[in-house]
């Protein structure tokens, strides 16, 4: 691959993509592609297919059909996940073991370490990314102690600490108090101005508007608008509007433009 090739070569590529949920069509053939540098605003109402097309991105989800290329690569060839950082949608579901704040950061880091050891430059690592979001002091603590908002900084650590070239997060802002916002938001300028590229699964533009260049809105499992970010209306634009999942049985709100 040349240079130019590399230049032009989108980061994150869904080519007509499909894939299904139990059963039903959740993507009916949608188009996504971020280019190298790029910060990519995925919205849509609830049920819309953001978090199911970003899962499909990363190979969580199958495609029933069409293409996924990560950095020019097929999914099913693609090996270089040190190169992605996922920060999931929150749920409320907790479980298992409790692992301690720097457990989690440092579960980010094993693609880039040989054989799962940990070197001085890694353990580096997982201290600023904890740095960056604010958590440094509570690195010992385990995450069951933590708020909500502690916690997606943890999550938004791990994703860092690997030091990805891209930055998919999931709804990162939501249910996350506005000093973790702030905390968030400056994280991500300084990965921004760093090179990174970012898709960024939101409900409202909000603090992060700034730093969007470009807007892709779902609806019902299609793309509506692929453009410049549409100005946020509707509820979901409200301060403090507290994002809910009323998933399985329950009908998407349905909101202005967003949705
Ligand atoms: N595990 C599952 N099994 C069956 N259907 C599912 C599953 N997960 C999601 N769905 C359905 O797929 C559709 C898209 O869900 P998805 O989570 O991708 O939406 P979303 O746009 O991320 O919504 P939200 O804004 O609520 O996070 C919804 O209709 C949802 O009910
Ligand atoms: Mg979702």
């Amino acid at each position: 691959m040349t240079s130019r090739e590399r230049e032009s070569t989108p980061v994150l590529a869904l080519r007509d993509v499909r894939a299904e949920l139990g059963g039903r069509p959740v993507l009916r053939g949608i188009d996504l592609s971020v280019r190298p540098g790029e910060v990519v605003a995925l919205l849509g109402a609830n049920g819309s297919g953001k978090s199911t097309a970003v899962r499909t991105a990363i190979g969580q989800v199958p495609a029933t059909s069409g293409a996924v290329e990560l950095f020019g690569t097929p999914l099913r060839s693609f090996r270089d996940w040190a190169r992605v950082g996922y920060v999931p949608q929150r749920t409320s579901a907790a479980g298992g073991v409790p692992a301690t704040v720097s457990e989690i950061v440092s579960s980010g880091r094993l693609a880039r370490t040989r054989f799962g050891l940990f070197r001085k430059a890694d353990r580096e690592a997982v201290g600023r990314a904890l740095e960056l979001v604010g958590m440094a002091d509570r690195a010992k603590d385990s995450v069951t102690a933590l708020s909500g908002g502690q916690h997606q900084r943890v999550l938004i650590a791990r994703a860092l600490v690997s030091e990805p070239e891209l930055l998919i997060m999931d709804e990162p802002m939501a249910g996350v108090d506005l000093a973790s916002q702030e905390v968030l938001a400056a994280t991500l300028r300084e990965q921004v101005g760093a090179g990174a590229t970012v898709l960024l699964v939101l409900h409202e533009l909000g603090p992060l508007e700034p730093l969007i260049d470009r807007a892709v809105v779902l609806r019902d499992g299609c793309v509506l608008h692929d453009g410049p970010p549409p100005k946020a209306v509707g509820q979901h634009a409200l301060p403090g509007h507290d994002h809910v999942h009323p998933h399985e049985g329950a009908e998407p709100i349905r909101t202005g433009l967003l949705s």
